[in-house]
């Protein structure tokens, strides 16, 4: 049976564009700008890329530092918009992208749980619902009453992970999320993202860690300077990876 497709990207392309001058003040960068002299300089981060997702596959991005893994994800999410190309999504995502974005710093974290749920589109008694089990997900019990500001950087990311995964999404997109929670909380992350998976949840993963995008994934897409070099069986893709 064929699956059907979730995600199709066409000819997407990404230019930035890199100023490669200093500024000493607002001032000397308009003045240099009226008159024709700032320089910039284009940088293509993605380059005419490709591919569809079927329904229930879970896809590893990977490629070196630089090769556009975020970039692409942020376009899928609809964070960016592609400068060439499109990107066409049949289904809801919870993007886990840059954990803690959403947060307000100065409000508990019992507030940012209610804040972000609203921002995601769930009603405040949806919220209710689900605060239980974000509460113990994160396991931050005694912390729902303390402004996130004085959480560390892995508690702020438990907090955030546990609110993105709340309810079953179409599509999850993690970008290397999971490597800054200690690794008992990283095993309970792949055990929920799994638990997603089976559930019918598609995947877009990246990670560092080769060894998790095999255990996680079952289709790759490897990028090299902004092109997608292959895109196939995840077996085959990581041996041909890991000997580059
Ligand atoms: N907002 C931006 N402005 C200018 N250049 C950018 C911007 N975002 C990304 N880039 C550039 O695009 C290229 C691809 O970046 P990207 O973050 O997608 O790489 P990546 O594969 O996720 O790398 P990493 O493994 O380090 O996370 C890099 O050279 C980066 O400097
Ligand atoms: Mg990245």
């Amino acid at each position: 049976m064929d699956k059907s497709v979730i995600i199709k990207v066409e000819h997407v392309s990404m230019r930035f564009n890199l100023s490669s001058e200093k500024f000493d003040s607002l001032k000397e960068y308009i003045i240099k700008s009226i008159k024709g002299q700032v320089s910039i300089e284009e940088f293509w981060a993605l380059k005419d890329v490709s591919f569809e997702v079927k329904k229930g596959d879970s896809v590893g991005l990977i490629g070196l530092n630089g090769s556009g893994k975020s970039t692409m994800l942020k376009t899928i999410a609809g964070v960016l918009k592609p400068t060439k190309g499109c990107v066409k999504v049949y289904g809801s995502i919870a993007p886990l992208i840059e954990l803690g974005a959403g947060f307000d710093m100065d409000l508990t974290a019992r507030e940012n749980v209610f804040l972000n749920g609203a921002l995601l589109g769930y009603t405040r008694k949806e919220m209710e619902g689900y605060y239980n089990d974000i509460v113990n997900f994160s396991e931050l019990n005694s912390f729902m009453d303390v402004p996130v500001k004085n959480f560390s950087s892995g508690m702020v990311s438990r907090l955030a992970f546990a609110i993105a995964t709340i309810g079953i999404p179409d599509i999850l997109i993690v970008d290397e999320v999971l490597s800054v929670g200690d690794f008992q909380f990283q095993a309970k992350c792949e055990r929920r993202i799994q638990n997603m998976i089976d559930k019918g949840t598609t995947i877009l993963f990246v990670s560092h860690s080769i060894d998790q995008v095999e255990k996680i994934c079952n289709k790759i897409i490897w990028l090299e300077h902004g092109q997608m070099k292959c895109f196939g069986e995840a077996k085959e893709i990581c041996e041909r990876y890991k000997r580059s």
